[in-house]
């Protein structure tokens, strides 16, 4: 696979819940480390689920990514090495972040705490992931401002596309006043069951509506990614030859070469 020629910051988004977001964001990270790339996860939902997906400490009492954003903590200070995947760092989420969404708003530059945390970080990375909760809050607002790119993973299922014109008018606001450098990049359909006509129809919608943002990897629903996080593994190192794996590496694969076309411009 391709490494970018700079660090692609892509904040996972859709205020949709249950959509595949951070599985998307846990599998990607892997197929992409485990093929010679630095990424970095930050796990920006008080759920914890890519915390918990990567097996990395998120109790109470555990530095974590709300330290970042409410007391000014350095990214570095909190990011956890992924156990088993060499060049893979994970900044967890502990049970606290849920306060931050009220605390951030009356926090200096409270937009852009993530953006400065992430600038400040003394390594590189050639990947951040950002997975963000499912609501248009301040912490999502935050990764926007943080990110150039956005990939939105879609549920093949009837109510897919509701909901997707308000994440769109918040990225153009962010856009507009905070961080003119962020694009909707990729679009990823999720949970796609091949024996109903629905999951095809919905694929024809997405496809005419975003061309070619839409990854022509499509997740299939598997019962290994599912399976994956109550053993703290992505379904990459857990079942390698799943549809599932085979799916999130070639929609991985496609990320980087596309990211070898384009160089995304630095904004941080
Ligand atoms: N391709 C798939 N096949 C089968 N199950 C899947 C697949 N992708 C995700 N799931 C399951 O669907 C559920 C929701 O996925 P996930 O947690 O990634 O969504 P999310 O968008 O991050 O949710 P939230 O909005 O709560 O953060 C999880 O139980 C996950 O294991
Ligand atoms: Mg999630």
């Amino acid at each position: 696979m391709p490494r970018p020629e700079r660090t692609r910051i892509m904040c996972v988004a859709n205020q949709k819940g249950g959509v595949g977001k951070t599985t998307t964001a846990v599998n990607l990270a892997v197929a992409l480390a485990l093929h010679g790339n630095r990424v970095l996860v930050i796990d920006l939902d008080p759920q914890g689920n890519a915390s918990t997906g990567l097996d990395v400490p998120h109790h109470t009492g555990i530095p974590d990514v709300y330290d970042c954003l409410i007391n000014s903590v350095p990214l570095a200070e909190v990011a956890q090495t992924v156990e088993g995947i060499p060049n893979l760092w994970c900044v967890p989420a502990t049970i606290d972040l849920a306060g931050a969404e009220i605390e951030l708003v009356s926090v200096v530059a409270r937009e852009s705490r993530l953006a400065r945390a992430i600038a400040a970080y003394p390594g590189t990375f050639d990947y951040v992931f950002i997975d963000c909760p499912p609501s248009l809050g301040l912490l999502t607002v935050n990764a926007l401002v943080a990110a150039q790119e956005v990939l939105i993973p879609i549920q093949c299922e009837y109510y897919a596309l509701e909901g997707l014109n308000q994440l769109i008018n918040n990225i153009n606001l962010v856009r507009q006043h905070l961080n003119p450098a962020l694009e909707v990049s990729t679009i990823l359909l999720t949970m796609y069951d091949r024996r109903t006509r629905l999951a095809d129809a919905v694929e024809q919608d997405v496809r005419n509506h975003f061309g070619d943002k839409v990854l022509q990897a499509v997740i299939p629903r598997n019962v290994r990614v599912s399976e994956a996080p109550s053993y703290g593994q992505s379904v990459m190192t857990y079942d390698p030859g799943s549809r599932g794996a085979t799916s999130y590496f070639e929609a991985a694969q496609e990320i980087a070469e596309r990211g070898a076309k384009e160089p995304v411009s630095r904004h941080a």
